[in-house]
This record gives structure tokens, sequence and C-alpha cells, in this order.
């Protein structure tokens, strides 16, 4: 039992320090795949030992408290988070989880969309003008994001009123995804590598730390973009369901994901409208990394309710994950058809979503330096779509002093021949055009 206890204890710590480096630091630390992990473990532990589990578990709470440089603005009703499901077994759960407690034999309707990677915020409008914006925080407090919000062109300042048409109401609050668009995101980052600054690891994080910037003058300079997908207060709220606030928020000039937002008329339909966001996956110009299912009758929201974290009703379906933690066995150097030295992290094999992966990329000496790569290291490898599998990021914190820096080397390891840096180019190579690696490339 005290074991037991020593595991959950050091579960919900380790917990708590992703939570801010996710959150707070806009800088994580693992994937998103062996953070569900933790999270995971540390639930059914709770299941199992309900004597043990914390008042204030982190699997019971949202988030992070907003940071003390930004204003807090307290949300008039909790932004939630989802709980997860990973596969078919989750979505039909969810479904007889929901039916059962409706008392319902018949089929409930769900409206499906991708998830979106960024962060949750709320944006108020009074009377038609955007007032207060502010991100998620901690569920009942957030951070005061107003002057950032507004750089973002597709955020209205000011609601659409069209004639013959609802008005919106005088008060509404509206939520959704700041994200931003991965070739807006690669563009960024090649500029900030430019001027010598770090690099954001993914387009999440440059969201994020875009978004929570105390100058808005930075925020106005990012490529930022939002998707509505829900609502805290409004005043008299005149719909019946989900699909159609979402056509009414569009009419009013709110962002929503309209033509990928699709009603299913039961759980077998929810499960193939998930599949197929699943396999277009890299088509969206975005990151998803999941579908997000929603009841659609906003009377069966209200009796569903929400448990401490998240609603009853809406669920998130999560894709497999695309980045993994491993640890790297050594670094050797692969000389490709133009002579170019690729250095390659060999890796104790790592599953990343379906396929095994042994080996992946590290670009080039000047990408070894700046993540400060070495062998022995853990670190977070990425496998997305048919890009060649690299190394995101190391974890520092798993550093023991027993790893090794790696040095390129000075000659080809293939033919020999002294190895040269072109000028203006960040590659090195053998200049060898009888090299074997070149040749045998070149046939
Ligand atoms: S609905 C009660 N719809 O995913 C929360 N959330 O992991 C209702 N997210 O906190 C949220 N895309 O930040 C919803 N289409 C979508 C979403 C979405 C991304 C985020 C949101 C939420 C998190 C949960």
């Amino acid at each position: 039992m005290n074991d037991i206890a020593q595991k959950i204890s050091e579960l919900s710590e380790a917990i708590r320090r992703h939570n801010r480096m996710y959150y707070v630091l806009d800088d994580p630390e693992i994937s998103d795949a062996e953070y569900d992990r933790l999270f995971r473990e540390l639930v059914e532990l709770e299941r199992q030992y309900p004597e043990l589990a914390a008042p204030d578990s982190p699997t019971k709470k949202v988030g992070a408290p907003p940071q003390k440089t930004f204003s807090a603005v307290q949300h008039t009703i909790p932004m939630l988070s989802l709980e997860n499901g990973f596969n078919d077994k989750g979505l039909i759960d969810f479904d007889g989880r929901i039916r059962k407690f409706l008392g319902e034999s018949r089929e409930v309707e769900y409206a499906v969309e991708p998830k979106i990677d960024g962060l949750a915020v709320e944006i108020v409008y009074e009377k038609g003008l955007l007032t207060v914006a502010s991100t998620r925080g901690d569920g009942s407090v957030g951070e005061d994001v107003t002057a950032n919000i507004k750089t973002i062109l597709t955020v209205p300042l000011k609601l659409t009123q069209k004639e013959n048409r609802p008005l919106p109401p005088d008060l509404l609050e509206v939520r959704g995804e700041v994200y931003m668009e991965r070739a807006a995101f690669q563009k960024l980052n090649d500029g900030r590598l430019q001027k010598g600054l770090p690099p954001f690891a993914n387009p999440r994080n440059a969201a994020a730390g875009s978004l929570r910037q105390l100058d808005h003058r930075v925020t106005v300079k990012r490529p930022l973009n939002m998707f509505c997908y829900g609502f805290g207060t409004i005043t008299n709220p005149a719909f019946d369901t989900y699909y159609e606030m979402m056509l009414a928020l569009q009419e009013w000039g709110l962002r929503v994901n309209r033509p990928h937002i699709r009603l299913c008329r039961d759980v077998k339909n929810v499960m193939a409208y998930c599949h197929e966001i699943e396999e277009k996956r890299d088509q969206f110009p975005y990151e998803i990394d999941g579908a997000v299912i929603k009841t659609n009758r906003l009377d069966l929201q209200a009796r569903l309710g929400t448990k401490s974290r998240s609603p009853r009703w809406a669920m998130a379906f999560k894709f497999k994950p695309t980045q993994e933690t491993t640890r790297i066995r050594k670094i050797a150097v692969q000389v490709g058809r133009t002579g170019v030295l690729t250095p390659v992290a060999h890796l104790e094999p790592v599953e990343i979503g379906g396929v095994t992966v042994s080996r992946a990329t590290l670009h080039n000496p000047d990408e070894i330096e700046r993540k400060d790569v070495r062998e022995g290291d853990t670190v977070v490898v990425q496998r997305a779509g048919d890009v060649i599998p690299e190394v995101v990021k190391v974890v520092s914190s798993k550093r023991t002093g027993d790893e090794k820096k790696f040095v390129m080397p000075s000659h080809c390891p293939v033919c020999g021949s002294a190895i040269l840096r072109r000028e203006s180019e960040v590659a090195l190579r053998c200049e060898n055009p009888l090299c074997p690696a070149q040749v045998r490339g070149a046939l």
C-alpha cells in the first residue's frame, strides 16, 4: 500500500511539473503521448485505490494557474478539459455512458470536428463589441490577453449584424482555439534561426508563446488564427443544437471550422468520421491531435452536465501519437547522393503511430549544436506523415552526466576524403565525386 501511495505521489508531482512546462512556460519537456500515459496511469491507480487519491490531484484539475504577470480574468462558467479516448472502444463506451445517463434507448446525435492543437481562449462580446479575451488558465481564472487577441485578423472586433437575421446576444462569451498554421510556423522558426533566436518546438508552443506575450506588438507580428467551438455565458440563447450555434457564430463573423464539423446520427458514424479525419490528418494546414465529439442537442448537454475536469457530453478521440520519447544509443553519419553528410541518431527502438522507429535524422551539425543533442540522451522523436523521423528535443532532466558530445568526422566515413563546408551552407560535404556513397546513390 505504501508503495502505491508513493507511486501516486510521484506521478502527481511529475504531472504537475509537466503541466507547468506545457501551460506556463509553453515549452513541454516530454511528448504528449508520454504525458497521456502518466495521466492515465494516475487515473487508473486512483480508480483502484480511491482512498489514496488526493483532493488536489492533477487528475481533477485543468491546466495551470494564470501567471502573475498578466491580469487575472474570472471565467463566468469554468473552462474545462476533455476526457480522452484512444480507440473505438472509447467511443462506444462514451456513447453507452451518455445513453445510460439519459435513460435513452434511441440513438443520440453527435457533432464531430477536428481537435485543433493550440491553446484555448475565451472572448467576451458585449453588445457586439469585443471587450475581454483570456486564456483558460486553471479553468476558473485565466490570463487577460485582450490586446493580443485583438491583433488576430480573423477575430472580429465587432460582430456582424445582418438584416432580418438573429442579432448577436447582448453578452456572448465564445470559446475556441488559437493556433498557428504549419507553414507559418515553419517560416517563423526559419526567421528565428537566422536571427540566432531559439526556435519553437512545434506550432502549439509557437501559438501559445505568441499569444502569451506582455507586449502585443510582438503578437501582431505572429501569424495566429482562431477557430470557435464553444461558449460560456450567453444572454437568451435561442438555439437548440451545437450545430445551429456554430452556424450563428459564423453569421456574426466568427470563424468556425465549418466544412469539417459533421453531424453523426449514431456512434457508428462517429467512428467512421473520426477515422476519416485521422486519415486526412496531414492534409490539414494546421496540426490536429484528435477529433472532438459533442452531443448536438444543447438540452441534452445541460442534462448531462459536467464532472470536475470535463463535461459528460463531450470527449476527445486522440489520434495515434506522432512524437515519442526514447534514448539515443549512438550518433552516426550518413553520406547521401550529393555528398552531404547527415548525422543520424540510432535509437532504442520505439513505436510511433504503429511504426517502429530506430533512427531519426539530426539534420546537420548546427542543429545538433542548437538542440545540444548528445549520445546517450533521452530525446523526443517525431514521425509525422511521410516525413523522415527527426529528433525534436532533448529531455534534459534525464541527463545523467554520462552523455557524450558528438563531433562530426573530418573525413568522409565512406571514402576517407576530407570534408568541406561550402560557403553559406550549413551542410558538410564529401566533395569526392567518386565516393562510393555518391556513386551508389547516383545509380
Ligand atoms: S470543445 C469543455 N472542440 O482540446 C471543453 N475543444 O483537450 C469543450 N480543443 O480544452 C472543448 N479543438 O482547448 C473543443 N474542436 C474543439 C477543440 C477543442 C481543440 C481543445 C480545447 C480543450 C482541449 C481538451
